[in-house]
């Protein structure tokens, strides 16, 4: 924690998480333009909300990614060398892992996730699903390095980045985190890694504005949990969702639109709205192969295969770490 956090965890009696939470809160929302972190999306609320995305007529990538993991499963396996420990960076659902596991003799998994208590019960649901199979999940931010169990030392390292998560980083950070995942997993590793592909922009614009209203949904819910865990005063109904596909970046944004002129007092910090305002709460970044395989050469991976699906709406890819 840094002095801020700490202080605000002192004042406020905060755990760790919400101090971290508080402090990227008021940082944020005192830039130009306001910004938050997509990762504070995700408390009960938004990873349930998530999962209801994920099933979306048009929310493509979860269901094409799956079926390429279903249909490529044996071949991806087969270069799995038996007894690996798979690390998954940020566990979610366990419905992609389990088309790995059933592939495959890994000598372990681990889960890391920043919420320790929906890792452990995933890791239950797993031990009882495929008994034998060795379960370490580690509670960390994999954005940050952490220290792989000990127990794993000796196995052959294979990371599993699946969802598109990468493409919530910037791609000097996207860099960084392949980078840093390099060094944890250490010489020989691999990585298999799921990435959304630039496509239709219709296609893409839909998925993020669903008719239903999920994603808006799961976009005001960082207000509400602002409100909730930082006494936040946020009034949801002056607040409206808009993604939008920026094509010189290859990037959705979603943002939050104050709906007119307006202030929020978040922890004695009051934050003005002009009528119009955005706070950009999510960048998706959209990859082609070429720039994907680009971005892993750069951060000291190289890409062995790739699978995507027949329309090439998303894609999956083998790397290994460089010498
Ligand atoms: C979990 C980051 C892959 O970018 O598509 C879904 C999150 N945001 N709908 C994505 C998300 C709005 C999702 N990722």
């Amino acid at each position: 924690m840094n002095v801020h956090a700490r202080a605000l965890a002192k004042a406020y009696a905060f755990d760790e998480q919400t101090a971290a939470f508080a402090e990227d809160v008021i940082g944020h929302l005192a830039q130009h333009p306001k910004h938050l972190s997509p990762k504070y999306f995700y408390d009960a609320t938004g990873s349930e909300l998530f999962e209801q995305i994920t099933v979306l007529p048009e929310y493509y990538p979860t269901r094409t990614e799956l079926g390429i993991l279903r249909d490529r499963g044996a071949e991806i396996a087969a270069i799995i060398p038996a007894g690996a420990a798979l690390v998954e960076f940020g566990a979610g659902a366990t419905t992609k892992v389990r088309l790995l596991l059933e592939h495959c003799e890994f000598g372990a998994y681990v889960p890391v996730d920043i919420s320790g208590d929906f890792l452990n019960a995933q890791a239950d649901g797993l031990r009882k699903d495929f008994p034998g199979l060795r379960v370490y999940p580690v509670a960390a931010d994999f954005t940050a390095p952490f220290t792989l169990p000990a127990e794993i030392a000796e196995m052959p390292k294979v990371g599993f980045f699946p969802g598109s998560t990468i493409g919530n980083f910037e791609p000097h950070e996207a860099t960084d985190l392949l980078r840093t995942a390099r060094e944890i997993l250490g010489a020989g590793a691999q990585m298999i890694i799921g990435v959304d592909l630039e496509k239709d922009e219709r296609v893409l614009y839909n998925a993020y504005n669903d008719s239903a209203g999920v994603t808006a949904r799961f976009n005001l819910n960082v207000l509400v949990r602002i409100n909730r865990e930082l006494g936040g005063n946020f009034d949801l109904s002056a607040f409206s969702h808009r993604s939008i596909y920026n094509r010189d970046r290859h990037r959705i944004e979603m943002h939050l639109i104050s709906r007119k002129a307006q202030s929020v007092r978040v922890l004695g910090n009051t934050f003005s709205f002009r009528p119009g305002e955005s706070i950009h709460t999510e960048n998706s970044y959209k990859y082609s192969l070429e720039r994907f395989t680009e971005l892993a050469r750069s951060s000291g991976w190289t890409v062995r295969q790739s699978w995507t699906d027949a329309a090439k709406m998303f894609s999956v890819h083998a790397l290994v770490a460089s010498e």
